[in-house]
């Protein structure tokens, strides 16, 4: 079977392959953007009367029968067929059916090049701004589990070996300054998709006196493209944004794997709400953090989104070719999987539960504090190397005779380092030991309070504004 062709030309002497049809329509994916693409053509119908190219009657006409449309869409009432093949095509057949022959004076002095790079453009501005506020969501359910547990000792880790005594609050607020960074780079690409294309036509501009200045202002875009050819030819902000999003993915992803360490039972720092936990077909002890693993999994999918736009790039001469149709569903699906991701982090984050005596547990048996030991020789005026090889030594003989460095303080370690029982006690101390490092971003319970409520602070005006 095969289908009209009409919204090209006269030229084709041949209908379309019904085959071909299906392949080149991007109107089941790309109908997505019908509210963007109504409001383009409303500013540019705007523009084209105010500069006299189409008479006023006609654009009067043409922007009521958009508005009808804008309304139909904004009460999910829009419904497409393959042969539209985008959502340009699919508009223009429904405006021409609401208001008659005068919508065909629509598409004066612009091209569908311009019009989808002008389309995706404004989906995505409203895509990061809504990510940013997610974003803030996100940051701030990790700064109110913060809050509560400014005190809460637990232990540090490097190389997933217990390393030194911190808190949790000081943990949590490490990934909060990650999703900060993030939601700068995030606003960072958005000055570069805030630019505008329209009026580059197919690509070489146009000969009326356009003036795309308006439909910038109008749009709320920042400024024009600088280059026409650039402005129907680029898809570097997709390929920016999706890039972020890979790696925001990637940060949730490292902070997924520590909720899913801390609620295995050998650690049982934490529980995930049985509201985000899944159990198991066979075995009816468990819960499984599924929130967690599958936010972690779905940061591979994002990152492959990253390298099908790269490669859709890649060599692709100037200036529109087909090819960047392929930039949607990378681009729509790796912006959903991101949004939904947040929302259910955010969720998962403020039920958790933590389990405060076993991370100080945890912390007491790892040996956390040897540094503050050999803080304390250096400060008797040991050199820190010296220092180092003493505690080292002391740990392997506390790990020989199966206890803590506290209990070596009534004869091996005086007699090691010269210096007395309650000395060697207050420096093994973790309480004292976190109230000493109250340098700024440390875990010190004061200052750290002092810079949640700076972040909260932040975060809700991030919240409240717009
Ligand atoms: N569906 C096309 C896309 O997504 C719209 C632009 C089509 N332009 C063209 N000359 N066929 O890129």
């Amino acid at each position: 079977m095969v289908s009209d062709n009409k919204h090209w030309s006269a030229r084709f002497a041949e209908p379309i392959d019904e085959l071909m049809m299906r392949f080149n329509a991007s109107i089941p994916f790309d109908h997505r953007l019908a509210r963007y693409d109504v409001q383009v053509s409303i500013a540019h119908v705007r523009m084209l009367g105010t500069q006299q190219i189409i008479a006023r009657q006609v654009c009067d006409k043409l922007i009521g029968g958009l508005e009808q449309l804008a309304q139909k869409i904004a009460a999910d009432d829009f419904s497409w067929q393959l042969s539209d093949e985008d959502i340009h095509t699919s508009i223009e057949r429904k405006l021409i059916e609401l208001v008659g022959e005068d919508a065909k004076r629509m598409h004066t002095a612009r091209s569908r090049n311009d019009q989808i790079s002008t389309d995706i453009r404004l989906w995505l501005r409203d895509m990061i701004d809504l990510q940013c506020k997610l974003l803030a969501r996100m940051q701030l359910a990790l700064v109110t589990q913060a809050e509560r547990h400014v005190d809460s000792i637990m232990p540090g880790f490097t190389h997933l070996q217990v390393a030194q005594p911190t808190t949790l609050a000081h943990h949590l607020h490490a990934h909060c300054c990650v999703l900060t960074r993030d939601t700068e780079r995030l606003n960072d690409c958005r000055g570069r998709v805030n630019q505008l294309p329209l009026g580059a036509a197919a690509l070489a501009g146009t000969g009326f006196a356009i003036n795309p200045q308006q439909v910038a202002d109008e749009l709320g875009f920042e400024r024009l493209c600088a280059n026409t050819m650039d402005a129907v030819a680029a898809r570097d902000f997709a390929v920016e944004y999706v890039a972020v999003a890979a790696l925001v993915m990637v940060n949730l992803s490292r902070l997924c794997e520590e909720i899913v360490i801390w609620s295995s039972q050998p650690f049982a720092f934490a529980q995930v709400a049985d509201s985000y936990c899944t159990g198991s077909s066979i075995m009816p002890q468990k819960r499984n953090p599924d929130a967690a693993e599958l936010v972690r999994g779905k940061s591979g999918r994002v990152a492959g989104h990253v390298v099908a736009l790269l490669l859709m790039t890649k060599g692709q001469p100037l200036a529109y070719n087909k090819d960047n149709q392929e930039d949607k569903e990378a681009l729509f699906d790796a912006a959903d999987t991101l949004s939904s991701c947040l929302q259910v982090m955010e969720g998962m984050v403020a039920t958790m539960k933590f389990d405060v005596a076993a991370m100080r547990q945890m912390a007491d048996q790892g040996y956390a504090c040897a540094t503050e030991l050999a803080d304390l020789l250096v400060r008797h005026d040991v050199a820190f190397r010296d220092a180092h090889e003493m505690v080292a030594k002391a740990v392997k003989e506390a790990e020989l005779r199966v206890v803590s460095l506290n209990e070596l303080c009534e004869d091996y370690l005086p007699e090691l380092t010269g210096l007395t029982a309650s000395e060697l006690r207050r420096a093994l101390d973790v309480e004292q030991a976190i109230a000493a490092r109250n340098m700024p971003g440390a875990p010190a319970p004061e200052a750290m309070q002092k810079l949640l409520g700076k972040k909260r602070e932040e975060l809700e005006n991030t919240l409240r504004d717009k």
